[in-house]
C-alpha cells in the first residue's frame, strides 16, 4: 500500500468543470518517489507542492528527464477508469532505458496511478471526451556539474482535469528545414529535449499562420513522420495510412489503439512510409479525404490544411468520417458506453459519486 498524506486544503470546491484550460488546473495530490542507492524509496501520495531543487540539478543541465501522458475517466456508472495503463508503464520504462534512467516496475506504476486516481476521483470531469490527465515525470536529481547519468532520480505523477487539447481543426506546416528526430536519436523516447527542439520551428510555423508542424524525416526531408504533439493519419483512396514507427517516431498508444479499432471495424490500415509528395498530390487530386492527428492529449484532431514549401492543400473537415468515428470510439470506451472487446479498460475498485 502506498501511504497517503491528505491535503488539509482541497481546491476541489473552486474547480469549474466547464472552464478548465488544458494544463493549468492541478488536483490536490501527487504521487512522489525517489530513486537512490539502486532502489525506489520514499514512495507516497501527498499534497501537490513545490520542490526544493539545487541549482546544479543534473536534469536541468543535461536533460535527463522523461514523462508520460495518460488519462483517467469516469464510467457512466461513476467508477474511475484507466485505459491501457500497462502500455504507459512500458513506454515510460523504454524512455528510461534510452535516457539511462532506472525503470519503475510495471505493477508499482499501475499501483501508483490507481491509488492517485482513486483518491482524486472527484476531480475527473464527467463530460464525455474530458478526462483527468495524468502526467508521470522522472528526472535526474544528482547535484553535480558534469555529464554523467544521475545516481538519484525523482518520480512524480500529477493529475489535471482537462477538456480537449485542441478545440478546432488544425493547419499543419510540413517542415522542410528543421527536424524533430534522426535515426539513432531519441525520437522514440518521451524525453523533454524532443519537445524543446520543436519549439523554434513551431514558433516560425505559427508566424506563417499554421497551428502546428508536420515533421519530415531527418535524412531526406521526404517522408512524413508525425505532427507536433501527436501521430498522424491520412485517408487516401479509402485506406487509412499512417507512417510506420521506425525508431525516430513516438510509438503512440492512441495511435496503436486507433489502428486496432479501425482494423476490427473492417478498415484497411497501412503502416508504411508515406512521402510528403504523396500527401500533397493526393490532397490536390481529391484521393485524400482526411488527415488527422492522434495522441493522449489530443485524442483525435482533424487537420484541415497542410502547407509545404509555399503550396497548400485543404480538406473539408466537416466531411471527415474516419476521424470522428475513431474519436467517438475511444471516448465511448473511456466512458463505458460501448463494450470493451479489446479488454483495454480497467475499472478501479472504489465506487465514486457519478
Ligand atoms: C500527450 O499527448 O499526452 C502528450 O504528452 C503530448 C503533449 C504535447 C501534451
Amino acid at each position: 500500500m502506498i501511504p497517503i498524506v491528505h491535503t488539509q486544503n482541497s481546491k476541489l470546491p473552486s474547480l469549474d468543470f466547464n472552464n478548465i484550460p488544458f494544463g493549468t488546473v492541478f488536483s490536490d495530490h501527487m504521487f512522489y518517489a525517489e530513486f537512490e542507492n539502486g532502489k525506489w524509496q520514499k514512495m507516497e501520495i501527498r499534497p501537490l507542492e513545490n520542490l526544493s531543487i539545487h541549482p546544479s540539478n543534473l536534469a536541468w543541465h543535461y536533460g535527463q528527464s522523461i514523462f508520460e501522458g495518460m488519462k483517467a475517466t469516469k464510467h457512466q456508472d461513476g467508477t474511475p477508469m484507466l485505459m491501457r495503463p500497462e502500455m504507459h508503464a512500458q513506454r515510460m520504462n523504454a524512455s528510461a532505458d534510452r535516457m539511462c534512467m532506472p525503470n519503475m516496475p510495471e505493477e508499482t506504476f499501475i499501483e501508483a496511478v490507481s491509488a492517485l486516481v482513486s483518491l482524486e476521483a472527484d476531480w475527473i470531469p464527467p463530460a464525455k471526451g474530458s478526462a483527468l490527465y495524468l502526467r508521470p515525470i522522472m528526472f535526474a536529481a544528482d547535484e553535480f556539474i558534469g555529464v554523467k547519468p544521475s545516481s538519484k532520480y525523482i518520480y512524480m505523477i500529477m493529475a489535471l482535469p482537462v477538456g480537449p487539447y485542441y478545440a478546432t481543426p488544425l493547419k499543419l506546416k510540413a517542415e522542410n528545414e528543421y527536424i524533430r528526430a534522426a535515426d539513432g536519436g531519441t525520437g522514440e523516447a518521451k524525453t523533454a529535449g524532443n519537445y524543446a527542439a520543436s519549439l523554434y520551428p513551431w514558433k516560425k510555423a505559427k508566424e506563417e499562420g499554421f497551428d502546428q508542424i508536420m515533421w519530415l524525416d531527418a535524412k531526406e526531408r521526404k517522408y512524413v513522420q508525425e505532427a507536433g504533439t501527436m501521430n498522424i493519419f491520412f485517408v487516401i483512396d479509402g485506406k487509412v495510412v499512417t507512417p510506420a514507427t521506425s525508431g525516430s517516431i513516438l510509438k503512440g498508444i492512441t495511435r496503436d489503439s486507433i489502428i486496432k479499432v479501425l482494423k476490427s471495424e473492417g478498415y484497411t490500415v497501412e503502416e508504411r512510409d508515406i512521402t510528403i509528395d504523396e500527401v500533397m498530390t493526393a490532397g490536390k487530386n481529391g484521393s485524400m479525404t482526411e488527415c488527422f492527428g492522434t495522441g493522449t492529449a489530443a485524442v483525435v484532431i482533424h487537420v484541415k490544411e497542410v502547407g509545404y514549401k509555399g503550396d497548400t492543400i485543404t480538406l473539408d473537415a466537416d466531411q471527415f468520417k474516419v476521424a470522428p468515428f475513431a474519436k467517438g470510439y475511444i471516448d465511448s470506451l473511456r466512458n463505458g458506453s460501448i463494450e470493451d472487446k479489446f479488454d483495454w479498460t480497467i475499472k478501479l475498485q472504489q465506487q465514486v459519486k457519478a
